[in-house]
Formats: structure tokens, sequence, C-alpha cells
């Protein structure tokens, strides 16, 4: 059995204070930083890039889980890799060669992470999960922080946990997108070991990302 991690996105935090946001998230006990990248073209939205990311490397010593939002990708994981992303994430919609581009993440000695969209199928990757580290399952079309959970996904991740075990792979299962205290243990209990919270850990409880944290871990 995984251990549960919580990977916070700072998407929710204060733009105006990253390094001190993601400081705070590793005093509070988050297990890496969820760096959401949102290229306007790809979502309708436009975050942060390899230069924001390279000085927030220097604040703090938790893994960075670097989710694309961008398209094209595959020219631009060097960079994200140069930038101290630990976990590299992209959508498969956003790339023309799914597995060069997985190829190119582990030749950076970087863990690769595949995305599937709320109505984008396993059988996407089914071929690919015994050359990834990680699966990551929107439970929000990608774009913004602060939306509703997408409950029927959780029969994607279901059916992700059982190949997990059938065929004895090891990758880990991250779902992302409107999780909060009512649904992490449905989330948990579905099979996903690594739960993305944004508005959940910097709203919740007066925004106490301590208690936050735990009770996402269901502690
Ligand atoms: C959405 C991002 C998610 C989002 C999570 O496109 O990939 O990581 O920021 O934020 P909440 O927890 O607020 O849904
Ligand atoms: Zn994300």
């Amino acid at each position: 059995m995984k251990k549960i991690q919580i990977s916070p996105s700072i998407l929710s935090a204060d733009f105006s204070q990253l390094g001190n946001e993601i400081k705070r998230l590793e005093e509070g006990g988050a297990d890496m930083i969820h760096i959401d990248v949102m290229d306007g073209h790809f979502v309708p939205n436009l975050t942060i890039g390899p230069p924001v990311i390279k000085a927030l490397r220097k604040q703090c010593s938790l893994k960075f889980d670097v989710h694309l939002m961008i398209s094209p990708v595959h020219k631009y994981i060097d960079s994200y890799a140069d930038a101290g992303a630990d976990i590299i994430t992209i959508h498969p919609e956003a790339t023309d060669n799914l597995e060069t581009s997985i190829l190119k993440i582990k030749e950076l000695k970087k863990k690769v992470g595949i995305s599937l969209n709320p109505e984008s199928k396993i059988e996407l990757i089914t071929d690919l999960l015994n050359q990834i580290d990680l699966v990551l399952i929107m439970s929000v079309n990608p774009g913004f922080g602060g939306q509703k959970f997408i409950p029927e996904v959780l029969n994607k991740v279901k059916d992700l946990k059982k190949i997990q075990e059938e065929e004895k792979l090891n990758f880990d299962i991250e779902i992302d997108g409107g999780i909060n205290f009512d649904n992490c243990k449905s989330a948990i209990d579905a099979g996903a070991n690594i739960l993305v919270s944004g508005t959940t850990i910097f709203r919740s409880n007066d925004g106490n990302i301590k208690k936050n944290i735990n009770l996402l871990k269901l502690k």
C-alpha cells in the first residue's frame, strides 16, 4: 500500500508571495509542490514558466511536481527540467508523439507523468503504463483552481488501480482538481495515492495549511 502524499497546487497561492507560500507548504507538511504551468493556448489560462520555477527552486527542497498544460510541449521539456522540475507531467493531447516525449523526460532523469482529462479514456495510455512513473487523473477540466470535483473520474481511478495490480506495475496515481475534505477519502479508497489540492489547502480553516494537509490525509 503506497503512502498517501499531498501535492498542494500553488495555483491557489498568493502569487505576489510565491517564495514564502512554498515555504509555508513545506513547513505545513506538504510532500511535494504541484506547479500548474498553463500557456493560454492548451488551456484558457496563463500562469508561470521556467524562470519563475528556477527562482522558486532555491526556496524549497521539496520535489517539484510540474503539471504542463501547454502545447506544443516536447520542445519545452528541457527548459522545465533545467528549471528544477522533479516530476514532469504532460497531456497526451499536447504532443505529436507521446512516447518520444516520455523518453525525453526519462533521458533528463526526471520522473514522467501522463495526465488524463476527465473525458480522456485510460485506453489512451494503457500501452505506456510500464514506462511511466505517474498517472495524473484530472477531476476537473484543466485551466482553473476552485472548480467542482467530477465524481465520475473515480471509476477511472478504480480501473487504473486494477490494471496496476494485475500487471504488477508501480506508477503513482495522482488525482487533481476539486479535491476537498468530503471527497478525499473516496479518492484514496478508489486508489489514488497522491492528492493535489489548491483551494482546500489554502482557503479552508483560515488557511491552516498543516491542519488542511492532515485532514486530506485522513489524519
Ligand atoms: C487545474 C489544475 C489543478 C488545480 C487544483 O487545471 O491542474 O492543479 O489548480 O486546484 P483546486 O484544488 O482548487 O481544484
Ligand atoms: Zn494541476
